[in-house]
């Protein structure tokens, strides 16, 4: 069996370079011809760990190689996986032009039975569209629009570990309909995951339009348990609790677990959000509310401006002169990926209060600055005080405040004592909760983490009826 994967970004090169390693011969599709010419010479476009090593070892073995030629990469595979974008339209939707502009393509170049398997989330009833593209542009060539079949197989990798979440999947869950060929589709999608079923079996079977929905909730039910969890911090710290105690106390529930129980400043990433607007969206298409999943969201963009209100509150509004740092700007770690991150809103925020923003992020930089003067186009002269530092040390030289946006491993166990030196003034907003508040406060460093007893919600007497602080001399220390 031979695969074409279309659509070469985070998924598509994800997964054609995994099914090549399990010895496919597969052909990965781009339209942006520039990005297939930087794979033909052996560079990857994104950074995924361990990516780089799989694609140049199966390219050099001739089990992949990259197109932008759609008839060839149509012709080449028995299976033709579709991992286009579904980026948000402006109503939360999922925009789906990507998706059907391939199966256009599909039905303009098919001759023989091919399977097409839909790998982007895509809203339930996507498939039926697929379907009729594709018979669309058959029934144009004269030809019969029999000749293939759409399932559905959503793909649940996380960006920083996708080639380890491929290769060793929790489940995959496929979606076929009865028809004419769903014995034979069953059987290829069985023998494509075939290596991933011999310990036992991983494969969910269902019909296509669970398939297509289970994604969603999936997505959907992880973005929930972080912003309940932020829910939580924000209360705790107002009460003088340590949500890290409560993460661990409640995670330790069978019924619980441990994950996906982390507070901070928000999630972000190319799928959370816009994710759970179109799941909002298509509730509302067909007359129903998600009222957790619409929560889950205005959580999270409430959460994302948590460290400036924090920094606000000990600084003033006005940040002209201050120079802050920032660690981190991916959306997480182990990748370059910017899309929806949190530090994008913060960034925006202290330029527009006019502090001098000086960042460190070990790996997304040219996609950082171009999603920085995106973000900025109307307001361009707002870039002039931002500045990317060549390491994290750097980025501290004269600060008043550092901010923690990414967990990335090098910023765990940095040296306090070389930061505080290197620093204006020894204040870390650590946004991920990787620091210890009790070490840092011995050090001499104030320290605000999210939801962690620090001593900025410790210092100030909160009147619990109007949530006005009144620790006024601390505000401006
Ligand atoms: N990134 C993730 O972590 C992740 C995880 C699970 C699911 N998904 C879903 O997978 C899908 C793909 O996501 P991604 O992050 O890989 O997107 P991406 O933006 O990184 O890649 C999409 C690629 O498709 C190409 N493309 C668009 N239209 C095309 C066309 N007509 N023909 C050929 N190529 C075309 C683009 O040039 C781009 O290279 C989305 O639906 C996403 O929600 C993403």
């Amino acid at each position: 069996m031979r695969v074409t994967v279309i659509g070469s970004g985070y998924v598509g090169l994800v997964t054609g370079a995994c099914l090549s390693d399990l010895g496919f011969k597969v052909v990965c599709l781009d339209k942006d011809e520039e990005k297939i010419r930087a794979l033909q010479d052996g560079e990857v476009p994104i950074y995924e760990p361990g990516l780089k090593e799989l694609l140049s070892r199966n390219r050099a073995d001739g089990r992949i190689r990259f197109t932008s030629d759609a008839c060839e990469a149509v012709e080449h595979g028995d299976i033709l996986f579709i991992a286009v974008g579904t980026p948000p339209a402006e109503d939360g939707s999922a925009d789906l032009g990507h998706v059907l502009s391939v199966a256009a393509t599909i039905g303009r170049h098919l001759k023989g039975f091919k399977l097409v398997v839909n790998k982007s989330t895509v809203p339930v009833g996507t498939a039926d569209k697929v379907r009729a593209a594709i018979a669309h542009e058959l029934v144009h060539r004269g030809m019969s629009s029999d000749l293939f079949d759409v399932v559905s197989n959503p793909e649940f990798l996380k960006e920083g570990a996708a080639i380890d979440d491929f290769m060793r999947p929790d489940r995959i869950v496929v979606g076929v309909n009865e028809g004419l060929h769903h014995v034979r589709s069953r059987r290829m999608m069985g023998d494509l995951y075939a290596s991933f079923n011999r310990h036992h079996a991983r494969t969910v079977w269902m019909d296509v339009r669970s398939a297509e929905l289970t994604k969603y909730a999936a997505n959907a039910m992880l973005a929930a348990r972080i912003s309940f969890m932020n829910e939580m911090a924000n209360l705790a710290d107002e009460l003088g609790a340590d949500v890290d105690h409560i993460r661990r106390g409640i995670g330790a529930d069978s019924r619980i677990g441990h994950s996906f129980l982390y507070a901070g400043c928000g999630y972000g990433g190319s799928c959370f959000p816009k994710d759970t607007q179109a799941l909002v969206n298509t509730a509302k298409a067909h007359g129903h509310s998600m009222a957790v999943v619409s929560a889950t969201e205005m959580v999270n963009e409430r959460q994302k401006t948590i460290l400036v209100d924090r920094l606000v509150q000990r600084m003033g509004s006005d940040l002209t002169g201050r120079k802050i740092a920032i660690w981190g700007l991916a959306f997480k770690p182990n990748t370059d990926d910017m899309r929806e991150a949190p530090s994008r809103v913060v960034i925006r925020q202290l330029l527009m209060r006019g502090a001098h923003v000086c960042a460190f992020d070990p790996v997304a930089r040219s996609h950082a600055l171009d999603a920085l003067r995106c973000d900025l186009s109307q307001e361009p002269h707002l870039m002039e005080r931002f500045e990317l530092a060549a390491s994290d040390m750097q980025a501290l030289e004269g600060a008043d405040a550092l901010m923690v946006l990414t967990e990335w491993k090098n910023f765990h166990n940095p040296d306090f004592e070389a930061m505080k030196a290197l620093m204006r003034k020894p204040f870390i907003l650590d946004g991920r909760n990787l620091y210890n508040p009790e070490a840092l406060s011995e050090l001499g460093v104030a320290y605000q983490g999210v939801g962690r007893r620090n001593d900025l919600a410790q210092l100030m007497d909160f009147d619990l009826q109007t949530r006005v602080p009144v620790a006024a001399e601390f505000m401006n220390a």
